[in-house]
């Protein structure tokens, strides 16, 4: 069975005696036994030390950044690289979000690089992918998808892919507070697990831990989380307060 994941991506947010209280009253409000979901802090980079040392000695808890350099040392500035999250003990970073392709203008090319160094780290990218409202309404998401896969998290050998968490997030449900139907949820998660079957093996596809993505939140996380192939999520601005990424955590946890 998949690990089931709840992972907040702050993006830009919370200054950081904000960023503290919220990890803190998170990690105390919440299940933390061997039966919850493990629940992930993606935070800013000046955070991650923090992050970490919040998250350390519990059970569930880890941090995560949201990004990293495509190179692997030296004069790149502005740059963080993946060696570096690893000297922080950083175990997983988020790759290709939508934000990371569409504003910065990340392709294939270096996505496919930043994966392969933080898996030479041991560090666990959680790659994104999604169709935009455009591809969407032209009925092409499961091409876009698929061409996503190829170019991207498919070049990487079975052993490694197997590291590897995917979250689906429709680029018209991020921040609009439209989320995908369960069944366009659904539709789309089964599809990701057929191709990681075709392309690697149907255990590989059964182990791989596909988290959905786009204005989940308490209303609708229970009826997302328990569909057949959804296996968690990854939350904007329900995980920037407690009160919400906590219930959302607990609802995760009571489906398992
Ligand atoms: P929202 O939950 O704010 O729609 O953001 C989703 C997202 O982009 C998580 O990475």
């Amino acid at each position: 069975m998949p690990l089931k994941i709840v992972a907040g991506n702050w993006k830009m947010n919370l200054l950081f005696h904000e960023a503290e209280a919220l990890i803190r009253e998170v990690i105390e409000k919440s299940p933390d036994n061997e039966n919850a979901p493990l629940n992930i802090f993606a935070v800013p980079f000046p955070y991650l030390n923090l992050a970490q040392n919040l998250t350390q000695g519990t059970k569930n808890f880890a941090a995560a950044a949201q990004n990293c350099s495509s190179f692997k040392s030296g004069a790149y500035t502005g740059e963080v690289s993946a060696s570096m999250l690893a000297s922080l003990n950083i175990k997983y970073c988020l790759v290709g979000h939508s934000e990371r392709r569409t504003i910065f203008k990340e392709n294939a090319d270096e996505l496919v690089a930043k994966m392969n160094l933080l898996l030479e780290n041991h560090i666990i990218p959680i790659w994104c992918c999604g169709e935009s409202l455009n591809e969407r309404k032209q009925n092409k998401q499961f091409d876009v998808i698929q061409h996503q896969m190829n170019t991207e998290v498919f070049t990487l050998t079975q052993d490694l892919f197997e590291k590897v968490v995917i979250a689906y997030e429709p680029v018209w449900a991020i921040g609009t507070g439209l989320s995908a139907t369960a069944e366009q949820a659904q539709e789309i998660h089964s599809f990701i697990r057929k191709s990681i079957s075709k392309k690697y093996s149907d255990d590989t596809a059964n182990k791989t831990s596909i988290l959905y993505g786009g204005s989940c939140n308490v209303d609708n996380s229970k009826e997302l989380f328990s569909l057949k192939d959804v296996d968690g999520g990854l939350i904007g601005g329900a995980s920037l307060k407690s009160d919400s990424f906590v219930k959302i955590i607990s609802t995760m946890y009571e489906l398992l």
